[in-house]
């Protein structure tokens, strides 16, 4: 089967295809992204007006890329995946409306799929883990920590209260002056501070550590980073302070995270850990989930470090998982241009 995959739930617009007679990463055929980080960077966060025209713009165009990549044509397509929820309702509109034209035009089925399905099983694209596994969610808009039984069948332990972990990320970057989205520029801040200086003057919080449940709370970390601005002398934060905030807010998220993830796959009797999400790219989080793995004797996978972030691949990745277990029952007839901006997987 080939599948067409398309995401355009938030500020990338991503197309894929996938041949589910391979395996993990070796069945994506063409991957083609358009990401709108700088349309978006001037205004401090996403735009949803100009989110949606952007996605209307390169739809198109990226379809017919994975296409030329991949040396197929839409007549091969057997089915059309795309993100109908969450996210913003305008750009999933986009998304929906092409996939389902699509479907219409070529009399092939459509698959809606929920966008954090997509980040939950794209770590399988990296190699094979048995169910069940723990995952950690932890993108932009949300934190969870979930119980995959297996396809199709989640279970959520626990989710953050309030901001997303990168959310928080993003909020502190720019606290620190850095441009949106600052999570991943944040993060290097803090890595290049654990590099250069050996001790470090404040402590953050570590909010909801010992809360003796799987929630998380981060947006007080932001407020105490902010508490720690003001009370900088000089308004002009010199580079040592942003490292030294950018290194201790990081260690802080990492710590809660870990904590809480290693407790649950206890509770759960759990050996197996995959991690997905934007922040599933932090190279500091990776490092300690590998030594935790190492010391504790489980398993843990990630996504490629490209596909953490939103994309096309991950979502005709669900599409053909999906179909592997449930086969042609999971198909839909084309012409619904439903969207679901507020969905929950549970
Ligand atoms: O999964 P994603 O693309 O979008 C959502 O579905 O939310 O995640 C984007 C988030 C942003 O908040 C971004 O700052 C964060 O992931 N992020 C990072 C890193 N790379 C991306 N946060 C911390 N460290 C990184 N290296
Ligand atoms: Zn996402």
């Amino acid at each position: 089967m080939l599948i067409l995959g398309i995401e355009s739930s938030c500020d990338e617009t991503g197309v894929a295809l996938y041949d589910t007679n391979l395996d993990g990463k070796n069945g994506i055929l063409a991957d083609a992204l358009n990401s709108q980080i700088k349309l978006h960077a001037e205004y401090g966060g996403v735009v949803p007006e100009l989110a949606s025209r952007d996605h209307i713009k390169f739809i198109s165009p990226l379809v017919q890329q994975v296409f030329a990549d991949s040396k197929k044509n839409l007549n091969d397509v057997d089915l059309i995946a795309y993100t109908t929820g969450p996210g913003l309702a305008g750009a999933l509109l986009v998304g929906s409306t092409y996939a389902e034209s699509l479907g219409i035009a070529l009399q092939k089925p459509v698959l809606p799929l929920h966008h954090l399905e997509g980040h939950l099983l794209s770590p399988l694209l990296s190699g094979d883990l048995s169910f069940p596994f723990i995952a950690l969610l932890v993108s932009g808009g949300h934190t969870q920590i979930v119980r995959v039984n297996d396809v199709g069948d989640y279970t959520l332990l626990g989710e953050s209260i309030d901001d997303a972990a990168g959310e928080a990320f993003d909020k502190t970057a720019k606290l620190l002056g850095l441009e949106y989205p600052g999570g991943a520029k944040l993060s290097k801040l803090a890595d290049n501070f654990a590099n250069k200086f050996a001790e470090n003057k404040f402590k953050l919080p570590r909010p909801m550590l010992n809360s003796g449940d799987f929630n998380f709370s981060f947006s007080g970390l932001k407020t105490a980073v902010l508490n720690q601005v003001n009370k900088a002398k000089s308004k002009i934060l010199d580079e040592q302070f942003k490292q030294q905030i950018a290194y201790e807010f990081q260690e802080a998220i990492v710590e809660v995270l870990c904590k809480k993830v290693t407790t649950a796959m206890r509770q759960e009797n759990i050996q197996n850990l995959v991690i997905a999400g934007g922040v599933g790219a932090n190279l500091r989080l990776r490092r300690e989930f590998n030594d935790l793995a190492t010391k504790k004797k489980f398993r843990v996978l990630y996504p490629p470090l490209e596909f953490c972030t939103d994309n096309g691949v991950m979502i005709a990745f669900a599409a053909a998982l999906k179909f592997k277990r449930f086969g042609d029952t999971i198909f839909k007839k084309p012409g619904s241009f439903d969207v679901k901006p507020r969905c929950s997987l549970f």
